[in-house]
């Protein structure tokens, strides 16, 4: 069924439907990848926003090595798809330990992430895969507050110290960062503060952990905010790790990471009908097609509507959504039932997650259809 939507226009499709333009994805993923070498960094792409092989394919330029996973699940389809030097970026539990085996077992490299003495216990006490030793990231908290062993504790250069008292169990990769606090900036100057404060931090723990005989082979952190407003404080640092940046989103602009042109994906939507009596019209993408990720946010309701400045999604139901505008009466001649509008997501994780398939087009055709794993 998807084959047959190749070479078709937008207008063709079943709608709401995913779309991502090609030529966007394409360009964030390569200026990505030239700011990381302008920086003298690794890129470790985290493939969490489109799960696919073929953005995987564009965020490493096609040697496939190189990622960050948020489940099991990504890791082990981009490990039967040819890819390697896999990172499964989420705490560890001992639950994970099968699947983290035959994954060890299958990969040149495949690596986990700690972040609690139970989890470094689990390693010390599970062998590895013969010929292998487990490859272990730490991660550290700067100032998220989500995981991570908190940068300023003593007790966490402990833990970092276990992780290198038995080498022939455990490989000590590094140290991780996600600054995700970057995505609560009031603007994009505090975003270039806190992408700073969390290098920092990282760095002086880093210094913390030498002292007591620690070496941190790879030092990185990672998050879109900071990774599309890169700075010199980078160069200081080993490996970044964004994921976002592959399609954008409204949130993105809102902290100058991109403008609204540089979003690669949306969602397209048809009109379904119209209420002059309240000055509304309905559209076919409720929140089931959008999610509710923008609520309170933007002027313009749960998204931004690509052209139509003066446009607002103002509630949604399931499968349905309510269309106002933001001043003035609604000029329903512009808007005919029927006719596409094409909405920019607030958070493009949250809403192409949403999907089974993304169309994806060039020149308003669409010329490949991706499908993204699902599941945990
Ligand atoms: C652990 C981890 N690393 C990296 C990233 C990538 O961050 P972003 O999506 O802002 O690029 C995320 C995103 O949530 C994450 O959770």
């Amino acid at each position: 069924m998807a084959a047959s939507v190749i070479g078709r226009r937008v207008e063709e499709l079943t709608t709401p439907a995913f779309v991502v333009d090609y030529d966007k994805v394409e360009t964030n993923c390569n200026m990505m990848l030239q700011t990381c070498t302008t920086m003298g960094v690794k890129l470790r792409a985290q493939t969490k926003t489109h799960k696919t092989i073929e953005g995987a394919e564009l965020q490493t330029g096609g040697t496939k090595r190189g990622l960050v996973t948020s489940t099991l699940d990504e890791s082990e389809f981009y490990a039967d798809h040819g890819f390697d030097d896999i990172l499964y970026g989420y705490p560890l539990i001992p639950f994970h330990m099968p699947r983290v085996t035959v994954l060890t077992k299958r990969l040149e490299k495949f690596h986990v992430m700690v972040d609690s003495r139970l989890a470094v216990q689990t390693l010390l006490e599970t062998p590895p895969p013969s010929s292998k030793t487990w490859s272990v990231f730490l991660k550290v908290d700067c100032g998220n507050g989500r995981a991570g062993v908190w940068w300023e504790d003593e007790e966490d250069i402990d833990l970092a110290l276990s992780l290198c008292s038995d080498p022939t169990r455990i490989t000590f990769q590094g140290v991780y960062v996600h600054c995700g606090n970057t995505y609560h900036a009031d603007d994009p100057k505090d975003v270039d503060a806190l992408r700073d404060e969390n290098i920092e931090r990282l760095l002086k723990f880093v210094e913390k952990a030498k002292k007591r005989g620690v070496i941190c082979p790879t030092v990185g952190i990672g998050s879109t905010p900071s990774c599309r407003r890169p700075a010199d404080t980078m160069k200081k640092l080993n490996e970044l790790h964004p994921g976002n940046y592959a399609f954008l989103d409204v949130q993105q602009s809102t902290l100058g990471s991109c403008s609204l042109e540089d979003i690669a994906c949306c969602v397209a939507t048809r009109i379904i009908g119209h209420y002059p009596r309240r000055n509304q019209m309905l559209i076919d993408c409720g929140f089931t097609g959008l999610t509710k990720q923008g609520e309170g946010k933007m002027p313009s309701g749960y998204c931004v509507i690509r052209d139509h400045p003066n446009l607002k999604l103002c509630s949604m139901t399931q499968e349905i959504g309510f269309v106002e505008t933001v001043e003035g009466k609604l000029d329903y001649a512009k808007y005919p039932v029927g006719s596409l509008l094409f909405l920019l997501p607030w958070h493009s994780c949250a809403t192409a997650a949403m999907y089974p398939v993304y169309n994806i087009i060039q020149n308003d055709r669409i010329i490949a259809v991706w499908k993204p794993t699902r599941g945990w």
